[in-house]
């Protein structure tokens, strides 16, 4: 399994006959660097919340390549009454399913999920996460949270690779993700979600300096590990 950031919180996951965008925040992500071979074929696209910094390219993504987008049933139904020609897929939080490459569960986050859609603001359900299990491999996405009490249930998910927001303001500091990676206890953690904007910066490399039993990678965008 091949994991490469896209800047932001945007990752895309390569497996065999699984190519997946998790919140493809692509066009206007001021740290995206485009390479068009990546946005090819994307079989899924997980959504964690509403917000424009997530859901990002996904309605011309999932348009072009006839994704399955995964999200949370507000959102999908948002997206559906734009375009009922799109595959969705409605989750919730705390719901695990059987999908055709592998165990998703959607766990909790405490964020907002509005979607601006035009001059509206609509209600986009509650904000979450991914655990997704592919290819023997678990990875977790937090999506946009603040620390939680329930990210110590996620230690018994033995995750092999945890994303994690670090960039404060609207979302875990680099101070209570320390405390969430000793919560959730992956093998390896990656800090996202920092130094796109000027309310969100950070330091990843005093955070991976403070984090124990756990391997942490900085990820750079356009940077790629093998899982
Ligand atoms: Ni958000
Ligand atoms: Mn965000």
């Amino acid at each position: 399994m091949k994991i490469t950031f896209l800047g932001h919180a945007a990752v895309l996951l390569e497996g065999d006959h699984f190519k997946a965008l998790i919140d493809p925040y692509l066009n206007g992500n001021p740290v995206y660097k485009e390479n068009k071979n990546d946005i090819s074929d994307i079989t899924h696209i997980f959504i964690t919340h509403g917000h424009i910094d997530h859901v990002g390219d996904t309605l011309e993504i999932a348009k072009n390549c006839d994704s399955l987008i995964i999200c949370n049933a507000e959102l999908a139904g948002i997206f559906y009454k734009k375009n009922p020609g799109l595959k969705l897929h409605p989750m919730h939080i705390g719901g695990r399913f059987h999908f055709d490459f592998g165990r998703v569960k959607m766990t909790p986050a405490l964020h907002g999920s509005s979607y601006h859609d035009g001059d509206q603001v609509l209600n986009a359900g509650n904000p979450g996460g991914f655990l997704i299990e592919v290819e023997g491999k678990v990875i977790y996405h937090a999506g946009d949270t603040g620390l939680t009490l329930d990210m110590k249930l996620l230690e018994s998910e033995n995750v092999d690779l945890a994303f994690i927001p670090i960039g404060g303001n609207y979302t875990m500091d680099p101070k209570d993700a320390l405390k969430a990676v000793d919560f959730i206890k992956p093998k390896i953690v990656v800090p996202i979600h920092y130094n796109t904007f000027s309310l969100i910066k950070a330091d990843p490399v005093a955070f991976k300096e403070q984090v124990e039993n756990a391997e942490t990678i900085i990820m750079k965008p356009r940077d790629s590990i093998e899982l």
